[in-house]
Protein backbone atom coordinates (compact mmCIF):
# COMPACT_ATOMS: atom_id res chain seq x y z
CA UNK A 1 0.00 0.00 0.00
CA UNK A 2 2.73 2.00 1.27
CA UNK A 3 4.91 1.75 -2.26
CA UNK A 4 1.62 2.77 -4.26
CA UNK A 5 0.64 5.70 -2.51
CA UNK A 6 4.19 6.66 -3.24
CA UNK A 7 4.00 6.09 -6.91
CA UNK A 8 0.69 8.24 -6.85
CA UNK A 9 2.78 11.28 -4.95
CA UNK A 10 5.12 11.03 -7.24
CA UNK A 11 2.89 10.88 -10.49
CA UNK A 12 0.96 13.96 -8.65
CA UNK A 13 4.20 16.07 -9.06
CA UNK A 14 5.13 14.98 -12.21
CA UNK A 15 1.67 16.12 -13.69
CA UNK A 16 1.50 18.78 -11.72
CA UNK A 17 -2.21 17.64 -10.18
CA UNK A 18 -3.88 17.91 -7.38
CA UNK A 19 -5.54 15.52 -5.14
CA UNK A 20 -8.96 16.33 -4.01
CA UNK A 21 -10.74 13.78 -2.05
CA UNK A 22 -13.71 13.52 -0.21
CA UNK A 23 -14.37 11.98 3.77
CA UNK A 24 -15.86 9.16 2.64
CA UNK A 25 -12.84 8.20 0.85
CA UNK A 26 -10.74 4.88 1.57
CA UNK A 27 -8.55 6.12 4.48
CA UNK A 28 -5.27 5.21 2.50
CA UNK A 29 -6.63 7.55 -0.49
CA UNK A 30 -7.21 10.55 2.71
CA UNK A 31 -3.82 9.91 3.56
CA UNK A 32 -2.25 10.74 0.52
CA UNK A 33 -4.45 13.62 -0.83
CA UNK A 34 -3.89 17.54 -0.79
CA UNK A 35 -6.97 18.36 0.84
CA UNK A 36 -9.86 16.12 2.33
CA UNK A 37 -13.44 18.11 2.76
CA UNK A 38 -16.57 17.95 2.04
CA UNK A 39 -18.47 18.98 -1.09
CA UNK A 40 -18.39 22.50 -0.54
CA UNK A 41 -14.67 22.79 0.81
CA UNK A 42 -13.78 20.30 -2.43
CA UNK A 43 -15.83 23.00 -4.61
CA UNK A 44 -14.22 26.16 -3.02
CA UNK A 45 -10.37 24.14 -3.72
CA UNK A 46 -11.41 22.84 -7.19
CA UNK A 47 -12.06 26.21 -8.57
CA UNK A 48 -8.91 28.02 -7.18
CA UNK A 49 -6.92 25.30 -8.09
CA UNK A 50 -3.57 26.09 -10.33
CA UNK A 51 -2.36 22.70 -10.85
CA UNK A 52 -3.14 21.73 -14.60
CA UNK A 53 -4.98 18.11 -13.42
CA UNK A 54 -7.69 17.62 -10.98
CA UNK A 55 -7.72 14.49 -10.00
CA UNK A 56 -11.22 13.96 -8.07
CA UNK A 57 -11.21 11.12 -5.70
CA UNK A 58 -15.22 11.08 -4.95
CA UNK A 59 -18.09 10.76 -6.70
CA UNK A 60 -19.27 11.68 -10.54
CA UNK A 61 -21.19 14.66 -9.38
CA UNK A 62 -18.54 16.22 -7.36
CA UNK A 63 -16.04 15.54 -10.07
CA UNK A 64 -18.45 17.23 -12.72
CA UNK A 65 -18.45 20.51 -10.47
CA UNK A 66 -14.96 20.64 -10.55
CA UNK A 67 -14.84 21.07 -14.17
CA UNK A 68 -17.54 23.27 -14.10
CA UNK A 69 -16.22 25.47 -11.73
CA UNK A 70 -12.58 25.26 -13.62
CA UNK A 71 -13.07 24.06 -16.84
CA UNK A 72 -9.94 25.31 -18.24
CA UNK A 73 -8.49 21.90 -16.02
CA UNK A 74 -8.34 18.60 -17.01
CA UNK A 75 -10.33 16.94 -14.45
CA UNK A 76 -10.08 13.46 -13.92
CA UNK A 77 -11.91 10.33 -11.76
CA UNK A 78 -10.63 6.91 -10.93
CA UNK A 79 -13.45 5.27 -11.83
CA UNK A 80 -16.44 6.72 -14.07
CA UNK A 81 -18.59 4.11 -11.93
CA UNK A 82 -18.69 6.20 -9.11
CA UNK A 83 -22.10 7.42 -8.95
CA UNK A 84 -24.70 8.83 -6.54
CA UNK A 85 -28.04 7.13 -5.74
CA UNK A 86 -29.19 10.42 -4.65
CA UNK A 87 -28.45 12.20 -8.35
CA UNK A 88 -29.60 9.32 -9.86
CA UNK A 89 -32.34 9.96 -8.10
CA UNK A 90 -33.21 12.80 -10.59
CA UNK A 91 -33.84 11.75 -13.87
CA UNK A 92 -33.88 14.73 -16.41
CA UNK A 93 -36.92 14.13 -18.31
CA UNK A 94 -39.04 13.52 -14.98
CA UNK A 95 -37.60 16.77 -13.39
CA UNK A 96 -38.67 19.03 -16.90
CA UNK A 97 -42.14 17.64 -16.54
CA UNK A 98 -42.41 18.62 -12.60
CA UNK A 99 -40.75 21.97 -13.56
CA UNK A 100 -43.27 22.80 -15.95
CA UNK A 101 -46.05 22.41 -13.50
CA UNK A 102 -44.71 25.26 -11.56
CA UNK A 103 -42.74 27.95 -13.54
CA UNK A 104 -42.96 30.54 -11.54
CA UNK A 105 -40.83 28.21 -8.53
CA UNK A 106 -37.21 29.01 -8.27
CA UNK A 107 -35.36 26.06 -8.38
CA UNK A 108 -32.82 24.90 -5.90
CA UNK A 109 -30.45 21.90 -6.45
CA UNK A 110 -28.51 20.09 -3.38
CA UNK A 111 -24.93 19.56 -5.27
CA UNK A 112 -25.97 16.12 -5.69
CA UNK A 113 -27.25 16.37 -8.82
CA UNK A 114 -26.33 16.00 -12.44
CA UNK A 115 -24.43 19.19 -14.75
CA UNK A 116 -27.98 19.62 -16.61
CA UNK A 117 -30.00 19.51 -13.63
CA UNK A 118 -27.72 22.20 -11.75
CA UNK A 119 -28.19 24.17 -15.67
CA UNK A 120 -31.68 24.58 -14.86
CA UNK A 121 -31.80 25.20 -11.05
CA UNK A 122 -31.62 29.34 -9.77
CA UNK A 123 -29.55 27.88 -7.00
CA UNK A 124 -26.81 25.11 -5.71
CA UNK A 125 -26.60 24.19 -2.11
CA UNK A 126 -24.44 21.85 0.23
CA UNK A 127 -25.73 20.57 3.17
CA UNK A 128 -23.16 22.81 4.81
CA UNK A 129 -24.94 25.70 3.30
CA UNK A 130 -28.89 24.78 2.46
CA UNK A 131 -30.18 26.83 5.58
CA UNK A 132 -28.29 29.99 4.66
CA UNK A 133 -29.07 29.84 0.59
CA UNK A 134 -33.03 28.79 1.45
CA UNK A 135 -32.63 32.13 3.88
CA UNK A 136 -31.36 34.26 1.78
CA UNK A 137 -34.00 34.09 -0.80
CA UNK A 138 -37.27 36.98 -0.85
CA UNK A 139 -39.87 35.27 1.20
CA UNK A 140 -42.32 36.48 -1.57
CA UNK A 141 -40.52 33.68 -3.77
CA UNK A 142 -42.14 29.84 -3.75
CA UNK A 143 -39.22 27.84 -3.73
CA UNK A 144 -38.91 24.01 -5.74
CA UNK A 145 -36.23 22.34 -3.73
CA UNK A 146 -34.67 18.53 -5.54
CA UNK A 147 -33.33 15.75 -5.15
CA UNK A 148 -33.61 15.12 -1.66
CA UNK A 149 -36.39 15.11 0.45
CA UNK A 150 -34.85 14.18 4.03
CA UNK A 151 -32.98 17.31 3.01
CA UNK A 152 -35.50 19.18 2.12
CA UNK A 153 -38.09 18.19 4.52
CA UNK A 154 -35.23 19.35 7.73
CA UNK A 155 -34.87 22.64 5.48
CA UNK A 156 -38.70 23.42 5.85
CA UNK A 157 -38.33 22.66 9.92
CA UNK A 158 -35.26 25.08 9.92
CA UNK A 159 -35.92 27.78 7.80
CA UNK A 160 -40.43 27.65 8.08
CA UNK A 161 -40.42 27.63 4.28
CA UNK A 162 -42.74 25.74 2.24
CA UNK A 163 -41.15 24.41 -0.44
CA UNK A 164 -42.01 21.38 -3.24
CA UNK A 165 -39.85 18.77 -2.72
CA UNK A 166 -38.52 15.97 -5.09
CA UNK A 167 -39.07 13.15 -3.82
CA UNK A 168 -35.41 11.11 -3.86
CA UNK A 169 -33.02 10.17 -1.29
CA UNK A 170 -29.99 8.02 -0.59
CA UNK A 171 -29.66 4.75 -0.55
CA UNK A 172 -26.83 4.84 2.29
CA UNK A 173 -28.50 7.74 4.58
CA UNK A 174 -32.28 6.61 3.91
CA UNK A 175 -31.05 2.86 5.69
CA UNK A 176 -29.91 3.63 9.16
CA UNK A 177 -31.19 1.56 11.59
CA UNK A 178 -33.53 3.11 14.33
CA UNK A 179 -33.77 -0.57 16.30
CA UNK A 180 -30.31 -0.79 16.04
CA UNK A 181 -29.10 2.98 17.23
CA UNK A 182 -31.47 2.18 20.09
CA UNK A 183 -29.47 -0.94 21.21
CA UNK A 184 -25.84 1.30 21.18
CA UNK A 185 -27.89 3.66 23.06
CA UNK A 186 -28.56 1.87 25.71
CA UNK A 187 -25.19 0.17 25.46
CA UNK A 188 -23.42 3.98 25.53
CA UNK A 189 -26.37 5.93 27.40
CA UNK A 190 -23.93 9.32 27.62
CA UNK A 191 -23.10 9.21 23.96
CA UNK A 192 -24.10 11.80 21.53
CA UNK A 193 -25.60 10.99 18.63
CA UNK A 194 -24.72 13.34 14.99
CA UNK A 195 -26.62 12.45 12.18
CA UNK A 196 -26.38 13.81 8.57
CA UNK A 197 -29.58 15.89 7.16
CA UNK A 198 -30.05 12.91 4.33
CA UNK A 199 -31.28 10.63 7.28
CA UNK A 200 -34.92 10.01 7.72
CA UNK A 201 -36.48 12.40 10.34
CA UNK A 202 -37.00 9.87 12.57
CA UNK A 203 -33.00 9.56 13.01
CA UNK A 204 -32.89 13.52 12.39
CA UNK A 205 -35.40 14.47 15.45
CA UNK A 206 -32.87 11.99 18.01
CA UNK A 207 -29.77 13.68 16.66
CA UNK A 208 -27.73 15.84 19.16
CA UNK A 209 -26.22 17.22 15.96
CA UNK A 210 -27.47 17.73 12.64
CA UNK A 211 -24.77 18.78 10.10
CA UNK A 212 -22.17 18.44 7.00
CA UNK A 213 -19.91 16.07 7.41
CA UNK A 214 -17.41 18.70 8.33
CA UNK A 215 -19.69 20.25 10.49
CA UNK A 216 -20.30 16.96 12.56
CA UNK A 217 -16.08 17.15 12.40
CA UNK A 218 -16.20 20.42 13.92
CA UNK A 219 -18.92 19.54 16.54
CA UNK A 220 -16.69 16.22 17.91
CA UNK A 221 -13.94 18.38 18.55
CA UNK A 222 -16.29 21.02 20.46
CA UNK A 223 -17.92 19.10 22.51
CA UNK A 224 -16.94 17.29 25.34
CA UNK A 225 -18.61 13.91 25.56
CA UNK A 226 -16.50 11.06 25.03
CA UNK A 227 -18.67 8.71 22.64
CA UNK A 228 -20.44 9.76 19.55
CA UNK A 229 -22.69 7.17 17.57
CA UNK A 230 -21.97 8.63 13.76
CA UNK A 231 -25.59 8.75 11.27
CA UNK A 232 -23.04 9.04 8.20
CA UNK A 233 -21.06 6.96 5.70
CA UNK A 234 -18.29 5.71 7.81
CA UNK A 235 -15.39 6.85 5.36
CA UNK A 236 -15.73 10.00 8.29
CA UNK A 237 -14.56 8.20 10.98
CA UNK A 238 -11.24 8.32 9.69
CA UNK A 239 -10.76 12.11 10.06
CA UNK A 240 -12.62 12.59 13.25
CA UNK A 241 -10.39 9.88 14.74
CA UNK A 242 -7.48 11.58 13.87
CA UNK A 243 -8.97 14.99 15.14
CA UNK A 244 -10.39 13.06 18.56
CA UNK A 245 -8.24 10.33 18.91
CA UNK A 246 -8.86 9.75 22.31
CA UNK A 247 -12.74 9.68 22.14
CA UNK A 248 -15.58 6.36 21.14
CA UNK A 249 -16.89 7.28 17.90
CA UNK A 250 -19.33 4.24 16.37
CA UNK A 251 -20.83 4.34 12.74
CA UNK A 252 -24.78 3.39 13.45
CA UNK A 253 -25.78 0.36 11.29
CA UNK A 254 -27.79 0.30 8.58
CA UNK A 255 -31.05 -1.97 8.94
CA UNK A 256 -30.43 -5.57 7.20
CA UNK A 257 -31.88 -4.81 4.47
CA UNK A 258 -29.35 -2.88 3.09
CA UNK A 259 -27.01 -4.98 0.93
CA UNK A 260 -24.18 -4.68 3.65
CA UNK A 261 -25.77 -3.80 6.53
CA UNK A 262 -23.30 -1.65 7.02
CA UNK A 263 -23.41 2.09 6.52
CA UNK A 264 -21.13 2.52 3.38
CA UNK A 265 -21.15 4.17 0.26
CA UNK A 266 -20.44 1.59 -2.57
CA UNK A 267 -19.99 4.11 -5.21
CA UNK A 268 -17.31 6.40 -2.95
CA UNK A 269 -15.51 3.05 -2.05
CA UNK A 270 -15.14 2.22 -5.79
CA UNK A 271 -11.90 4.64 -5.60
CA UNK A 272 -9.07 2.51 -4.76
CA UNK A 273 -4.87 3.40 -5.01
CA UNK A 274 -4.27 1.24 -7.83
CA UNK A 275 -7.59 2.71 -9.72
CA UNK A 276 -6.36 5.79 -8.89
CA UNK A 277 -2.34 5.40 -10.03
CA UNK A 278 -4.27 4.23 -13.30
CA UNK A 279 -6.16 7.35 -13.85
CA UNK A 280 -2.95 9.55 -13.42
CA UNK A 281 -0.75 7.68 -15.73
CA UNK A 282 -3.26 7.31 -18.84
CA UNK A 283 -5.13 10.84 -17.76
CA UNK A 284 -8.20 8.81 -17.80
CA UNK A 285 -11.16 8.93 -17.53
CA UNK A 286 -11.95 12.53 -17.74
CA UNK A 287 -14.73 14.45 -17.03
CA UNK A 288 -15.74 16.34 -20.47
CA UNK A 289 -18.81 18.62 -20.82
CA UNK A 290 -20.33 20.23 -22.75
CA UNK A 291 -19.15 24.02 -22.90
CA UNK A 292 -22.47 25.99 -22.81
CA UNK A 293 -24.05 23.41 -20.39
CA UNK A 294 -21.08 23.83 -17.70
CA UNK A 295 -21.30 27.77 -18.50
CA UNK A 296 -25.50 27.48 -17.42
CA UNK A 297 -24.36 25.26 -14.46
CA UNK A 298 -21.91 27.33 -13.22
CA UNK A 299 -24.31 30.66 -12.69
CA UNK A 300 -26.39 29.11 -10.00
CA UNK A 301 -22.87 27.55 -8.64
CA UNK A 302 -21.38 30.81 -8.15
CA UNK A 303 -24.66 32.50 -6.37
CA UNK A 304 -24.36 30.05 -4.18
CA UNK A 305 -20.15 30.50 -3.03
CA UNK A 306 -21.00 34.55 -3.27
CA UNK A 307 -23.75 33.56 -0.64
CA UNK A 308 -21.95 31.02 1.79
P1 LIG B 1 -21.19 16.62 2.49
O1 LIG B 1 -21.34 17.80 1.60
O2 LIG B 1 -21.74 16.85 3.86
O3 LIG B 1 -19.78 16.17 2.51
O4 LIG B 1 -22.08 15.42 1.92
C1 LIG B 1 -21.89 14.87 0.66
C2 LIG B 1 -22.63 13.63 0.48
O5 LIG B 1 -22.61 13.02 -0.57
C3 LIG B 1 -23.41 13.13 1.58
O6 LIG B 1 -23.92 11.88 1.29
FE1 LIG C 1 -24.58 9.87 -2.99
FE2 LIG C 1 -25.45 8.88 -0.70
FE3 LIG C 1 -23.08 8.13 -1.62
FE4 LIG C 1 -23.46 10.64 -0.67
S1 LIG C 1 -23.54 8.72 0.47
S2 LIG C 1 -22.40 10.06 -2.56
S3 LIG C 1 -25.57 11.03 -1.35
S4 LIG C 1 -25.08 7.72 -2.58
Amino acid sequence: MRILQEQIRKKLKEKNAVLLAHYYQRPEIQEIADLVGDSLELARKASQATQEVIVFAGVHFMAETSKILNPNKKVLIPDLDAGCSLADSCPMDEFLKFKNLYPEHLIVSYINSSAEIKALSDYICTSANAVNVIKSIPENRQIIFLPDKNLGNYLIRETGRNMLLWEGACSVHETFSIEKLMQLVQHYPNAKILAHPECKRELLLLADFVGSTSGMLKWIQQDDHHTFLIGTEAGILHQMQLKVPQKTLIPIPAHEDNSCACSECAYMKVNTLSKLLICLETESPEIVLDPELSAKALIPIQRMLSIY
